[in-house]
């Protein structure tokens, strides 16, 4: 679409200079040197979405259990906040809408019965389904928050400032951890404990 709109703009100019040249000159010679101008010569640029747009992806843990919660929901938050399970650095923002260039953060519960409780957060839609068809709980989506699928959204690629999501995973502590803490990260692979699961998508700095 961002083509058509030059174009357009194009043909109307250029049909505009003929039709005025007619009348005083019927040398067409200028009108197709000027109107060159307006065709795009480079891929344009991505629009980002303005920071307002964002919402800090929250984190939480819970000792006990040994299980990571994140959501973008506020009254979700305070609800865990009474079961256990205390905030900690938000891992970034991601958006409350989905705008252009992003992707759907899905959630379920891989609950295997207390304490075996594992919050599962993938931006791909393909492993989101082979989760759920596998037995992983689809949680409501914090509708109320105004988020219809998932989450909330985050860019699939580095783009727009975003840094990457890492996902980690201990067999042992039946947990799916997600930082966007370099540092933390390898601290958690240098122990044995979590294992590198890669990346999950990009999210705005905090
Ligand atoms: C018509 O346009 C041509 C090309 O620009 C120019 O050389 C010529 O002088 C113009 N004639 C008139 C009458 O304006
Ligand atoms: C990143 O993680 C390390 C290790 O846990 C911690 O010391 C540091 O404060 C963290 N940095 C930020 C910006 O949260």
């Amino acid at each position: 679409m961002q083509l058509n709109i030059p174009l357009v703009s194009f043909i109307a100019l250029a049909f505009t200079a003929v039709a005025a040249n007619a009348t005083t000159n019927t040398s067409s010679s200028v009108v197709s040197t000027k109107t060159v101008t307006y065709c795009p010569t480079t891929t344009p640029v991505p629009v980002c979405p303005p920071l307002t747009q964002t919402i800090p992806l929250r984190r939480m843990w819970n000792g006990d259990l040994t299980s990571h919660f994140y959501s973008t929901y506020g009254l979700e938050v305070a609800q865990f906040g009474t079961q256990g399970y205390s905030e900690e650095p938000p891992q970034g923002r991601v958006y409350a809408t989905q705008v252009d260039g992003t992707v759907p953060l899905w959630r379920c519960n891989l609950n295997q019965g207390t304490p075996q409780i594992d919050y599962f957060y993938t931006a791909d839609a393909a492993e989101f389904q082979a989760q759920v068809a596998g037995g992983c709980q689809v949680m409501p989506d914090p509708a109320a928050a105004g988020i219809s699928q998932g989450i909330g959204y985050l860019h699939p690629r580095p783009q727009c400032n975003a840094v990457p999501l890492y996902r980690l995973y201990s067999s042992a502590r039946f947990d799916h951890f997600y930082t966007i803490n370099e540092t933390e990260r390898q601290n958690n692979i240098n122990t044995g404990l979590y294992a590198d699961q890669g990346i999950t998508g990009y999210v705005i700095p905090n």
